[in-house]
């Protein structure tokens, strides 16, 4: 499969302007949330309901929204730490290889006794789409004491998603904001989040379902949009209607078409795609959402850290798996 480049409804831009890495971010960013073992299998077509296909390739690597992330952000420059739950058992180890080699700070990760590392079933099709069931495991331990004593300061990124639990990520979101910390929420999969946290979202990262899905949570009307007929165009006009509710920020990513941009006081505008051929495009959203939150703790400002996101996402979906197809050109 082929992914399209961008046409841009609004203001296009290929590469926004940066502000200094001293005005505003401290390098830092915390990431709340999952570590997985993704099982994979490689199909010609997903199943239907009742169906058996046969697969392909089978494969079993590091994955987890959370983990996809904080791996994407030490790869793009950022000093991580990952605060999660995994098991005690053998998967946690492939959970945690790929944060230990990108040299993600784990000493915030706790083993939880009988309880396995979270799991997720994925089938790739040819066309490079997946299909996703995650089984929570130790993730859904995570707990509030976890994030009670974070020591977050202004100018950190804390980067949230929703597979832990749901009031941990609301308490998390809450205390960033008391800390002066910048919260970068990734609504996948969609959960059923307080509006205050949506709304303390600088940005939220959503790709247009998760967007229509915040605008309910939000009880902001979607302009009749249904989920197959979202294009850039009403991407800009979701973003804006959620922007307009009180979120701070809005990215909506849309693939290989880029990613539109909206926040209060200025012009929404749409980041440039690239057109590449697709693999696997598992955890290339998370790649996006990490790789946007490092440039964000390094200074950049939300164009041009979109713009950086979307070049790493677009490399990590011509490459099979998640975190093993970020780019780790210069690491051993
Ligand atoms: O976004 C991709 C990720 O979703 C996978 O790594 C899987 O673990 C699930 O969390």
């Amino acid at each position: 499969m082929t992914s399209d480049a961008v046409t841009g409804n609004e203001e296009t831009r290929d590469e926004p302007s940066r502000t200094t890495t001293a005005a505003r971010g401290s390098g830092r960013v915390v990431v709340v949330g999952s570590i997985n073992v993704d099982l994979f299998a490689r199909v010609a077509r997903h199943p239907r309901p009742g169906e058996t296909v046969l697969g392909g390739d089978g494969s079993t690597r590091p994955g987890g929204k959370g983990a996809n992330q904080a791996v994407a952000a030490a790869l793009a420059g950022a000093d991580v730490a990952m605060v999660g739950c995994v098991g005690d058992d053998a998967q946690a180890r492939v959970g945690l290889s790929l944060l230990r080699r990108a040299g993600v700070d784990l000493g915030r990760v706790r083993e939880v006794a009988d309880t396995p590392t979270g799991l997720a079933l994925i089938t790739v099709a040819d066309s490079g789409e997946n299909s996703i069931i995650v089984v929570p495991g130790a993730n859904h331990a995570l707990t509030m004491e976890d994030v009670a004593d974070l020591g977050l300061t202004t100018g950190d990124v804390v980067v949230l998603q929703g597979e832990i639990p749901v009031d941990v990520v609301d308490e998390t979101a809450r205390r960033a904001v008391a800390a002066g910390a910048r919260v970068c929420l990734n609504l996948a999969p969609v959960v059923d989040l307080a509006a205050d946290t949506l709304r303390a979202a600088d940005p939220l990262v959503v790709n247009e379902h998760e967007a229509l899905a915040a605008a309910g949570l939000l009880g902001v009307d979607a302009g009749g949009h249904e989920e197959e007929s979202i294009d850039a165009v009403a991407a800009t006009s979701l973003a804006e209607a959620l922007v307009g509710a009180g979120v701070r920020s809005v990215v909506v990513t849309l693939g290989g078409a880029g990613a539109v941009v909206a926040l209060e006081g200025a012009e929404s505008f749409t980041c440039t795609g690239e057109r590449v051929e697709v693999v696997d495009t598992t955890g290339a959203g998370d790649c996006f959402a990490g790789t946007l939150a490092a440039r964000l703790a390094l200074g950049d400002d939300l164009g041009a850290a979109a713009a950086v996101g979307n070049r790493a996402a677009a490399k990590a979906v011509q490459g099979h798996g998640a975190q093993e197809s970020y780019d780790w050109e210069g690491r051993s």
